[in-house]
């Protein structure tokens, strides 16, 4: 298996831009051709600049250029030839710009500081938005409301029951809406589209002063709540109201519905939990003895929105902001199927909530915003490879073909998946199979190439095509093992492996994920160690494979595989976060980092391990979702003792304050915003720490260390040592 992780990282400036029909097949160029030039006999076969051709690699046809690259020569390349563009952008001109759409879908069942700040953050965010776009509102408590924009000063509202579910047709007549004429979808594709709008999404510019204050003037929801009871809450109504209004008005357009929550659907379609407090929302404990009523049919009402919401190409965002569950366990779908976005935090009057949600406006110095919409990735390889399957906020677009590997992983069967929500860091991880070993033997020399093609709606509105091409060499891997470890790149390959396993724990019991995952792991030590058979001591890896087994190690142990000590919407959290991230932010959250301050030196990375836990130092803890600061049991006896208040200890002041400061860069770029925490010695909060590093000092043989060298902790696990150590026996073991 090979895979590769793809992320839309990209410059403000695509790093070519090129205007251009949509139906130019030039960038089926690959670099391939451009790296061989050094061979003329082969460059030649390739591009032939006299007759204005080239041989493609992924159809074997030999093509024209386009009439527009008729100025060509060997010194007068196109960007597509350039071997420093692997990945180049093409701005589509004709078609319609579409407007964007957002639709807030708003829970009234919460407490006044909650309401209250996140009907500012929600005022905040219409000032944010390019004015051209729509913008509607849905409000829901025991009722559901659908917000008529724009009817001259009177606010006028439709109201629903929260009980029932009401099909797209149902509400299409119910609410008078109409999706765009044959006439107006049949106008060339020249003429400029009027922007449809209808009653509820109404031109952010047209109406912004008056929805702020029709949010100003939103009030809880007036059902009175009985002791002990919870609030009822038509959670699950409402998005599917979100859903319908949209499919009928703005199919196939970029558009954002925006849900942010306060509790748990307690009633109608996708309730998660009954209204009697005494009764708590499932937890792992429950859904394990099947004893978790609701989920089953709570699930299947969101996936079925979030299949409705994706066909459509419109993203599903859920901001959680509440003390306890809310069942992102049974909605997580609906962001994961549509590429949107899912925070979770304790209420909306944190900075968490407050800053992660303004983050997601935040716009390139174009100008433009950081999101995309509406996206396709189309994959083509070169005969050898087939596409097992992709993993990330993807569903499949099923389209068949010759280069779709039978064997799937992940989303496979496929070689279109379509993305509806997309930004600079949104990576899928794309599995490989290579064919044709044993019958038709893989040329020497040769190379394998793959092709991902992105469309999108770019927030201008304009339509973009973006096209990476990569190409490796091909090695053989009975004689040439050599040079597959030599480019053996672990990180992505640890990534690679943890999405799948986070995928498999999706649907499979916990233990068999980490035998499998121990599996792979033992077979990738016997294949590429270095050892005498029986004898573990004799075990060595090279140094492109040097960490790989302790990112399995950490792997093992992160909340991705370990639900223990986790709620189920924890738990469905920080899994949506991990399986969308970059490279650098995953490799983040399986081994996070570590940073000592002291007054020995600058400060520096040490290991993720207890024996880094010393009196004299501070650490700081990154774990993608926590920023936790720790002062060590002397410095923090100094702070209490304020030291750094008297004008002769000044540098301890300093020592305090370094990584406070380096925390607080870290806070105002993440996106989530993570959670900040300050702690020391003896403090409860130190067991987020605790429970991170690699405990080679347990209280079991603290002793033999004495008292000087770092934290004792307190814990079962086994420690990388002893990890190492089996996974030495079990590689070098003649019976495996
Ligand atoms: C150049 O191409 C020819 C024909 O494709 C091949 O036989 C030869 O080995 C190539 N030379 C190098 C240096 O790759
Ligand atoms: C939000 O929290 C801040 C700080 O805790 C507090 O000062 C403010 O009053 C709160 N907002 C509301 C609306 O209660
Ligand atoms: C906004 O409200 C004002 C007064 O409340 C009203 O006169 C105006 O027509 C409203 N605008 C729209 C677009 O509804
Ligand atoms: C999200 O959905 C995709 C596609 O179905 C899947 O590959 C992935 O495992 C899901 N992720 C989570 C965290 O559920
Ligand atoms: C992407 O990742 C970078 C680096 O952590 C971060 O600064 C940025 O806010 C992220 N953007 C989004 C939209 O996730």
């Amino acid at each position: 298996m090979i895979g590769h992780l793809l992320t839309w990282h990209y410059s403000p400036q695509p790093c070519c831009l090129l205007r251009c029909q949509p139906t130019l097949c030039l960038a089926l160029f690959t670099v391939t051709t451009v790296r061989s030039r050094v061979n003329q006999s082969e460059d030649i076969s390739q591009v032939d600049y006299g007759a204005k051709l080239w041989a493609c690699n992924f159809c074997y046809q030999r093509n024209q250029f386009p009439p527009t690259y008729a100025g060509i020569s060997e010194v007068n390349q196109p960007a597509e030839l350039l071997p420093q563009f692997s990945t180049i952008e093409y701005v589509v001109q004709r078609g319609p710009q579409m407007p964007l759409v957002f639709l807030y879908v708003v829970d009234t069942c919460m407490e006044d500081e909650d309401l209250q700040a996140l009907k500012e953050s929600l005022q905040m965010s219409l000032s944010l938005l390019p004015p051209t776009s729509l913008v509607g509102l849905i409000t829901f408590g025991r009722m559901i409301q659908v917000h008529e924009l724009g009817c001259d000063g009177i606010s006028k509202s439709y109201v629903f029951r929260g009980t029932k579910d009401l099909n797209a047709k149902q509400l299409q007549e119910m609410l008078g809406l109409t999706k765009p004429t044959a006439a107006q979808a049949g106008r060339g594709p020249q003429a400029p589209q009027p922007p449809l709008s209808n009653r509820f999404l109404q031109p952010v510019q047209k109406i912004d002063m008056n929805l702020t204050d029709l949010l100003g003037e939103l009030q809880r929801d007036p059902w009175p709540v009985t002791q002990g009871k919870r609030p009822l809450r038509s959670l699950g109504s409402a998005m599917s109201i979100a859903v319908g209004l949209l499919e009928c008005t703005f199919p196939n357009t970029g558009a954002r519905i925006m849900t942010f929550i306060g509790g748990p659907a307690t009633q109608g379609p996708g309730m998660v939990v009954g209204d009697e407090l005494k009764t708590p929302i499932r937890s792992w404990h429950d859904i394990e003895k099947d004893n978790a009523k609701f989920m089953k049919k709570g699930t299947k009402h969101y996936e079925a929105l979030a299949s409705r919401a994706s066909t459509n190409g419109h993203i599903i965002d859920i901001y959680a902001c509440a003390l306890d569950q809310t069942g992102l366990l049974e909605m997580k779908c609906c962001s994961n199927h549509t590429g949107g976005y899912m925070v979770m935090a304790d209420s909306f009057n944190t900075s968490l909530f407050k800053q992660t949600f303004q983050r997601v406006f935040t716009k390139d110095v174009a100008g433009a915003f950081k999101m995309a919409f509406a996206g396709t990735l189309e994959i083509k390889t070169s005969r050898e490879i087939k596409i097992s399957g992709a993993i990330g906020p993807c569903v499949s677009l099923n389209a068949k073909g010759p280069c779709v590997s039978e064997n799937e992983i992940g989303t496979g069967g496929t070689s279109q998946w379509k993305i509806c929500g997309l930004d600079h860091n949104t990576t899928l991880a794309v599995y490989f199979e290579v064919v044709n070993q044993h019958n038709a033997p893989i040329p020497q020399g040769g190379r394998g190439a793959v092709q991902y093609v992105t469309q999108y709606q770019h927030s201008s509105g304009q339509k973009r095509i973006r096209v990476t091409t990569t190409a490796r060499n091909w090695a053989d891997a009975g004689t040439q093992i050599q040079s597959i470890a030599a480019s053996f790149d672990q990180e992505a390959s640890a990534i690679l492996m943890a999405r799948l396993a986070v995928y498999r724990a999706e649907t499979e019991e916990g233990p068999d994920v980490l035998r499998w995952l121990d599996r792979q792991l033992i077979r990738l030590c016997q294949k590429f160690g270095d050892y005498h058979k029986d004898d573990p001591n004799s075990f060595r890896f090279s140094e492109t494979f040097s960490l790989y087994p302790q990112f399995m190690f950490h792997l093992r142990r992160s909340p991705f595989l370990q639900v223990f000590n986790n709620s189920p919407d924890e738990s469905s959290y920080y899994r949506h976060q991990f399986m969308r991230q970059d490279l650098t932010q995953s490799l983040i959250m399986i081994q996070p980092i570590l940073y000592a301050y002291s007054f020995n030196g600058p400060p520096e990375p040490v290991l993720l391990d207890s024996s880094s836990i010393l009196p004299d130092r501070i650490l700081l803890m990154d774990t993608f979702f926590q920023i936790l600061i720790y002062h060590g049991e002397t410095v923090s006896q100094w702070r209490k003792a304020g030291y750094q208040e008297m004008p002769e200890y000044e540098n301890f002041r300093h020592l305090l304050q370094a990584p406070a400061d380096d925390a607080q860069e870290i806070l105002h770029s993440r996106f989530p915003m993570p959670r900040y925490i300050d702690t020391e010695f003896g403090g409860s909060q130190a067991r987020f720490l605790l429970s991170k590093v690699n405990p080679s000092q347990t209280h079991n043989n603290m002793y033999a260390w004495g008292q000087e060298s770092g934290a004792p902790i307190l814990t079962d696990d086994v420690s990388l040592q002893v990890f190492m150590d089996h996974l030495k026996k079990l590689a070098v073991s003649s019976a495996a």
